[in-house]
């Protein structure tokens, strides 16, 4: 072999070649990340009130929905809320916080629970809704669902589907056919990848190992109980050149979310989970389900099927004009 040609081969000279434009993007991230200068960020502290909504919301949807859940996270997410506004005023991205903790209260009032904690966010969250009077904050929440709603979504035309699904929290504990689940990954495959290299590779997780899976993901422990597959999705870095640390990731996201739509589409309920986890945990899932070290992992998607009825959180989306922009 040249030695230019090892030169090149050797990992060494290829993590040094890469230092630069790590060092430029981990700098960017450590900066641009909603954890630094948090307080003094309009956009960063609306991350946080974002989490905590999401937080609050996901528990009306949960099969054993506690009827005192999340108090901590409503005082922390009504002191914010009040606390955005008198740094940054009103604006539009608080509609869906404010409905949520509107609804919070009322959940509280109708089951009859009450407490000097809840009287206190109650109060600040109605010094802001009286005075913000002529908005509606009705945009947060849960919504009811069926099977049979579910099934008819799945067979309409493609917007249908797509505006039909949702993040699944409450499945009925039957089985969903190994067939089906390779029928979905079947239909997903046709996804682009990168110069059609498909580095996508899928794992699927059954009884024990998809207990121990969903536990070192942590994510589902309110409703993990009900799952009953879950599949991996991982992208095998052999696939790519050293200009392409995060296509992996792309190739993996778009494969992803192909499948969930083809689980949709065959009436199978699903709910992806973040592997944004502790690096801890995320080794722990290559080392003790022997994924090969090569295979960066990109998303978890829990699956099972719809109960009879159920709830979603309901997630509003964004006006398009709050996130696109015309170049012309
Ligand atoms: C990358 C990613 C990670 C997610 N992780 C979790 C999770 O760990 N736990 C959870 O309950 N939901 C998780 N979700 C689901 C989101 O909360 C959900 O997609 C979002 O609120 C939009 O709702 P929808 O999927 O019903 O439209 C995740 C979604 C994505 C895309």
């Amino acid at each position: 072999m040249s030695i230019k040609k090892s030169i090149t081969e050797n990992p060494l000279a290829i993590f040094i070649k890469m230092i630069p434009t790590m060092v430029d993007e981990f700098w960017r991230f450590a900066k641009g990340n909603a954890r630094c200068g948090n307080s003094g960020n309009r956009d960063k502290m609306l991350t946080e009130i974002l989490m905590l909504t999401h937080a609050l919301e996901k528990g009306f949807s949960l099969p054993n929905m506690r009827k005192s859940f999340g108090k901590e996270k409503a005082s922390k997410l009504s002191v914010l809320i009040e606390k955005y506004i008198s740094s940054y005023g009103y604006t539009a991205d608080l509609i869906v916080p404010i409905s949520l903790m509107k609804k919070y209260m009322e959940f509280h009032k109708e089951n009859g629970i009450n407490s000097k904690e809840l009287d206190l966010i109650s109060d600040r969250i109605q010094r802001i809704t009286e005075k913000y009077k002529e908005i509606c904050f009705d945009k947060a929440g849960s919504i009811d669902k069926t099977k049979e709603e579910m099934l008819t979504v799945a067979k309409g035309d493609f917007k249908t589907l797509a505006t039909g699904r949702y993040s699944i929290r409450n499945f009925d504990k039957t089985p969903v056919a190994i067939e089906s689940i390779n029928e979905a990954i079947e239909i997903a495959k046709k996804s682009p990848s990168a110069c059609n290299r498909q580095s996508y590779r899928v794992h699927v997780f059954e009884g024990e190992n998809k207990n121990h899976i969903l536990k070192l993901q942590g994510g589902a422990n309110s409703f993990s109980e009900c799952v009953d597959k879950v599949i991996l999705i991982t992208a095998d870095l052999h696939r790519y050149y050293t200009r392409e640390p995060h296509l992996g990731y792309v190739d993996g996201s778009l494969f992803a979310m192909s499948l969930m739509y083809a689980l949709t589409y065959l009436g199978i309920g699903s709910i992806p989970l973040t592997l944004g986890i502790k690096t801890k945990n995320l080794k722990r899932i290559h080392t003790e389900f022997d994924i090969p070290e090569n295979e960066i992992p990109v998303l978890l998607i829990a699956v099972g099927n719809y109960t009879d009825s159920f709830k979603v959180a309901r997630s509003e989306r964004n006006g398009i004009t709050s996130f696109t922009t015309y170049h012309k």
